[in-house]
């Protein structure tokens, strides 16, 4: 794929509009899961920049459904949002099955030993307590 960090921040942003909090924290989970995959060669470029800018985006139809969002409905909501968002982009269809399986599972115990699934939690874990103080 070329590009792929620029089509994924394409799709991110014409999915969230002007949600500029919800880019803003996908943007900043990318930058902390590409330096921590810095140490974790076996990870994908691509599987991993896709399940960072894209994890988070089941919390807009969970908001738009039932007025909140938690880890549960972001984790049910999300995977079919972004197989759609990736489908739209040309993303390997390979590929999508596992950045689809994180998505679905970054809120609660892994189900799965991919390791871009562990680098993102450990991103988003940085950028959940940074957005806190
Ligand atoms: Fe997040």
């Amino acid at each position: 794929m070329e590009y792929p960090r620029a089509q994924l921040v394409r799709a991110l942003v014409a999915y969230f509009g002007d949600d500029n909090r919800r880019i803003e924290h996908a943007l900043r989970v990318f930058y902390h899961a590409e330096r921590i995959a810095e140490e974790h060669p076996e990870c994908d470029t691509e599987i991993l920049v896709a399940a960072a800018l894209l994890h988070d985006v089941g919390i807009k139809v969970s908001e738009e459904k039932h007025g909140y969002n938690n880890g549960k409905t972001q984790e049910q909501y999300g995977p079919p949002v972004a197989q759609e968002l990736l489908e739209s982009i040309g993303f390997p269809a390979d590929k999508t099955q596992v950045v689809t399986d994180i998505i679905g599972n970054h809120h609660s115990r892994s189900k799965y030993d991919y390791p871009e699934l562990a680098v993102l939690k450990a991103a988003d874990l940085i950028v959940n307590r940074d957005e806190k103080v």
